[in-house]
């Protein structure tokens, strides 16, 4: 009996260590940083973006919260060095309107928003050797009171995806498209090519979804190891105080 009962907080005493390790790890990475960061801009809302050809058949659907992040060069100017500001623009679903066309090889997307000030392009392509669809260009042409932003690339290769299949990114995931534009795109699925019955095919999620189902599993595994250890140690303990009582 006293062996039982000595072996117990012993055993407690090591879950307790190691909840405290975990717990500490954990708290590690969690950590608040020592200098905080200005508020991030609000996100924006999810937006539907479908394309229809000229017989009607949806060819491109596009389902995404749009964030263009401009740098612009402001008029007033120090000392001859031209000022950067940032323009942070959400692209607001029900006040954007989408249209856009499609070819054998690529499909258009074309938003426009602020009164047709500001319009953006997405050019999807594929490559029919690979099987795959990629975003080879965005372009943005607005017009702002003080100035006239013009930005455009088209030697991108992101949200690539096989084609009959559509391209998925819950996270956040930012497309630079020149040293002065950026689109920040949220909770993103698109079709451009080989669209079923105005259905988005089977998803392939981006590599930053997959990292974050990393954590669950990693907690997960630690918890298991957690469970195994209290139970090795509680059978350890019955086997001893077992073999206590027997040999009285
Ligand atoms: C009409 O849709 C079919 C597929 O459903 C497509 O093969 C054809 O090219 C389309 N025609 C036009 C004019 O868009
Ligand atoms: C916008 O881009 C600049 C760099 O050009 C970056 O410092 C900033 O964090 C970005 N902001 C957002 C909200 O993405
Ligand atoms: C602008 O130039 C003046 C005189 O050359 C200098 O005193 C000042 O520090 C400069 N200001 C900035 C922001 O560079
Ligand atoms: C657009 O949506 C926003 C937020 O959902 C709402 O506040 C606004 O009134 C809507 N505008 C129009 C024109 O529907
Ligand atoms: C924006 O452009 C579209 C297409 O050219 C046109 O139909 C619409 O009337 C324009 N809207 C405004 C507010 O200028
Ligand atoms: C922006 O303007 C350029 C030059 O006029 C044009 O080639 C491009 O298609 C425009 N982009 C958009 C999104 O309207
Ligand atoms: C298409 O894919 C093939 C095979 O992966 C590759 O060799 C080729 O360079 C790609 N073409 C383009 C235009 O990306
Ligand atoms: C956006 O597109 C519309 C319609 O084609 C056009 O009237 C308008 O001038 C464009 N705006 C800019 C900033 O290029
Ligand atoms: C996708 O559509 C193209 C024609 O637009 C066709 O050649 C190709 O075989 C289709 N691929 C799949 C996987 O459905
Ligand atoms: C266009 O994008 C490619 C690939 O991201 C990059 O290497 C290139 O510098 C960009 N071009 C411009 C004008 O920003
Ligand atoms: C685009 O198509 C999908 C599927 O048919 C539909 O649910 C969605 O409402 C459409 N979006 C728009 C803006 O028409």
């Amino acid at each position: 009996m006293t062996q039982h009962s000595r072996k117990q907080p012993l055993a407690m005493g090591f879950i307790a260590l190691l909840v405290v390790t975990l717990h500490q790890s954990f708290a590690a990475t969690d950590a608040p940083p020592t200098v905080t960061p200005p508020a991030p801009p609000a996100r924006p809302e999810r937006g539907s973006y479908n394309v229809t050809n000229g017989n009607g058949t949806t060819c491109l659907m596009a389902q995404m919260g749009l964030q263009l992040n401009v740098s612009i060069n402001s008029a007033t100017m120090i000392n001859a060095t031209v000022i950067k500001t940032l323009w942070i623009l959400n692209l607001q679903p029900n006040l954007t309107r989408s249209s856009g066309s499609c070819d054998s090889e690529s499909a258009t997307l074309w938003l426009s928003t602020d009164e047709n000030k500001t319009n953006l392009t997405f050019l999807f392509s594929m490559n029919a050797t690979s099987s795959k669809f990629y975003l080879s260009g965005v372009s943005l042409n607005a017009t702002r009171p003080d100035t006239q932003v013009s930005e455009s690339n088209h030697s991108l290769d992101y949200l690539r995806g096989t084609l009959g299949r559509s391209y998925m990114c819950r996270e956040e995931q930012t497309l630079a498209v020149t040293s002065d534009f950026s689109v920040n795109t949220f909770q993103l699925q698109v079709q451009p090519f080989n669209l079923t019955g105005d259905q988005f095919g089977t998803a392939e999620e981006c590599q930053l979804d997959e990292d974050d189902m990393l954590i669950p599993i990693i907690v997960g595994g630690a918890l298991a190891v957690l469970v195994l250890v209290v139970l090795v140690a509680y059978l350890i303990g019955r086997k001893r105080s077992h073999a206590g009582y027997q040999t009285i």
